[in-house]
């Protein structure tokens, strides 16, 4: 292994890299390197219209895992999303624990489908955003980071030939004792392999859509 790489620097508990080698190290300890410099894998869908054009909600999942390779791509995805002043103010809570995604079903109206291979619950953090604005104006930011996080990695999940659903109907207090936090959630992403990919849903019409402001 590469002396230079510094063991000690930040992955949480339960996400350090099970390679040893060197490359891996390097790419686990940059996420975005991972989406960034990472060579494009088979299966992957380069291209972001047809990644948009394409994508599906799925509540049927095969109990195929997820390779952890797509993982990362998926949680480095949220880090590249845009945030207010560049504070981040969201965090992920990547959930294993088979127990807490049955208590994140029940918290979720008892949507069974929450229970998939990997379930990432996105919280608001205001306090990360440190900019002078009034706090309504803050808490504002942190649920448009957060969403925008996790429309991100949703994305990546299709692209690398993934599918999700979104949770956004959940008891929040449930939900942060289940996770173990404070902070809000703002909603889960529920990834796997779809069991049957459908195509996409049709939406209203474009006059209906778009206002044009003269
Ligand atoms: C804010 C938000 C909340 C949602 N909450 C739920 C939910 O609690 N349960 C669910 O089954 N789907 C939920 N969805 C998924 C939507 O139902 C789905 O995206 C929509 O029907 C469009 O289908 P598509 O994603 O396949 O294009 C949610 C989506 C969003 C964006």
């Amino acid at each position: 292994m590469d002396k230079k790489i510094d063991r000690k620097m930040s992955w949480p508990k339960g996400y350090e890299p099970k390679d040893d080698s060197a490359n891996d190290l390097t790419l686990r300890l940059g996420l975005i390197s991972s989406i960034l410099k990472d060579k494009p894998k088979k299966k992957m869908n380069t291209e972001i219209f047809n990644v948009m054009a394409t994508r599906r909600s799925t509540r049927k999942f095969s109990n195929n895992p997820v390779e952890m390779w797509k993982i990362d791509k998926i949680l480095a995805a949220a880090d590249t999303a845009p945030t207010a002043g560049n504070y981040q103010g969201f965090e992920i809570f990547y959930v294993r624990d088979d127990d807490k995604k049955d208590s994140l079903v029940k918290a979720a109206n008892n949507q069974p489908y929450v229970k998939t291979p990997v379930v990432l619950v996105f919280c608001m953090n205001p306090e990360r955003i440190k900019l002078d604005f009034p706090k309504d104006v803050i808490l504002k930011f942190s649920i448009q980071d957060s969403t925008l996080a996790a429309a991100y990695s949703q994305l990546a999940a299709s692209a690398l030939g993934l599918s999700s659903i979104w949770i956004g109907m959940f008891d929040e207090e449930k939900v942060k004792k289940i996770i173990g936090t404070k902070l809000r959630p703002t909603s889960f992403l529920c990834i796997g392999y779809p069991v049957k990919k459908r195509p996409p849903k049709s939406r209203r019409q474009l006059k209906e859509l778009i206002h044009v402001v003269d």
